[in-house]
Parts: structure tokens; C-alpha cells; sequence
């Protein structure tokens, strides 16, 4: 944020509970927040409500591209297209929502065969893309690969979360304790690699 010169319009994608990014601090600093999921919660609304953050602006919109994928799957998908059309847009903030796309249209993909068998790989790289092509800034917040480890260290599973799409150069990387010895089992624990990165504008 420090480094805009103008901070009008903000969009964060996969905003959730609102709990991954600061969001006090983008209301206070931008003129107006837009917030993308699938859901927001009722409560989530009205913790807004009760804040007096009017600024905010909850948008219920399946990001990943799947349905244009289904309706013409010899094309790629430009699900962020819709995010040049936001008038006065500075930044674009992706929170934890890339590795939800891969794992959540994996699945879908394995079920149903109107979808591609390489879906999930393409929807990330067309949620990349997105962000590549925007006319402003944006930081992509996400886990990349995750290793399940017992309790001597041995790795007993590991998967790359952005199914072999390579990401631009992360600015910061830290590993994230999703699921500590107690949590999944007494034995295991999982780790994820999460990557913070910055994006510029094309
Ligand atoms: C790990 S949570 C992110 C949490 C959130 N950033 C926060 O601060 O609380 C992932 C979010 O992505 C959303 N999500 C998953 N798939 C989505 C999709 N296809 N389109 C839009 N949102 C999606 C989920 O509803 C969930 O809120």
C-alpha cells in the first residue's frame, strides 16, 4: 500500500471472514473496498454494518473460471477479466483463495466429465494470468506445496498445490502449521509453504 500513489479502489479476492488481510487498514486507506468470494457470511455483513465500514462492498462471484471453461474448453479462461471494468482500481489483493481454485475444481474435474482432466491447472494459470495482465499492482497471498510430517521429521505426503504452474518470484515465503500434531492426529502434523507475491502492473 506504501507504495501507490493513489489509493482509490481496492479488490481482494477470496476475502472470506475477513480474517487474512487487514482490513480496518484498507478501509481506512482506500475510498472504497471491493471483497470477492464465493460466500460471505451474514455475520460477516454485519460485523461490517456494526463498524460503520461503508466503504465495504461484498460481491458474490465464483472466481476461478470454470463455467467459461466448461462452456469452451479449447479456450483459456479470463476469470479477472471483469476487474478492469472497476472503475479507479489501484491494487488487487488475492488472500488464500489459488490453492482453494486447484484443490476444489481437482476435485470437481475427477466427478465430472464435462470438465477438462486438466482443469485445475489451467485455472490457475488463468487466476496468474489475471493478475499479470491488470492495469494495477496486485500481491498474490498463497499456499504452493503442503508436506505432512511425523513426529521425527519423515515426510509422508507432499503435493504442489499450484499443480505444476510456476509462479513469478515470491518477495516472501513462510511455512504455516495448518494442521498441528493433534489436530488431523497424535502422529502427524501439516505444513504448508505459503509465498507472498508482489505483482506489477502491465
Ligand atoms: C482460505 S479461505 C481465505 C480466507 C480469507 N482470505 C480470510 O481472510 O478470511 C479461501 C476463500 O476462498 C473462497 N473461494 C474458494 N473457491 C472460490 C471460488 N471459486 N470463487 C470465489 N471464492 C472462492 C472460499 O469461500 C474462502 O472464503
Amino acid at each position: 500500500m506504501s507504495t501507490l500513489s493513489k489509493r482509490r479502489s481496492v479488490a481482494v479476492l477470496g476475502s472470506g471472514l475477513l480474517r487474512d488481510v487487514p482490513i480496518l487498514l484498507l478501509s481506512r486507506q482506500f475510498d472504497r473496498v471491493y471483497l470477492y468470494d464465493l460466500q460471505h457470511l451474514a455475520s460477516v455483513r454485519l460485523w461490517a454494518r456494526l463498524n460503520r465500514l461503508a466503504d465495504l462492498d461484498f460481491q458474490t462471484r465464483d472466481l476461478s473460471g470454470v463455467e467459461q471453461l466448461r462452456e469452451k474448453p479449447g479456450v483459456q479462461p479470463r476469470p479477472l477479466n471483469f476487474l478492469n471494468d472497476i472503475p479507479e482500481l489501484d491494487l488487487v489483493i488475492s488472500a488464500n483463495l489459488l490453492s482453494q481454485i486447484g484443490v476444489g475444481i481437482g476435485r470437481m474435474a475427477a466427478a465430472d466429465t464435462t470438465l477438462p482432466g486438466d482443469a485445475s491447472p489451467r485455472l490457475i494459470a488463468a487466476h496468474v494470468e489475471g493478475l499479470k495482465s491488470l492495469t494495477c499492482p496486485s500481491l498474490l497471498l498463497t499456499d504452493r506445496s503442503y508436506e505432512v510430517l511425523d513426529k521425527s521429521g519423515r515426510v509422508l505426503e507432499r503435493d504442489d498445490l499450484m499443480k505444476g504452474v510456476e509462479l513469478p518470484p515470491s518477495g516472501r515465503e513462510w511455512s504455516w502449521t495448518v494442521a498441528p500434531y493433534g489436530e488431523l492426529s497424535p502422529d502427524y502434523q501439516a505444513v504448508h509453504q505459503v509465498a507472498s507475491i508482489r505483482i506489477n502492473a502491465s
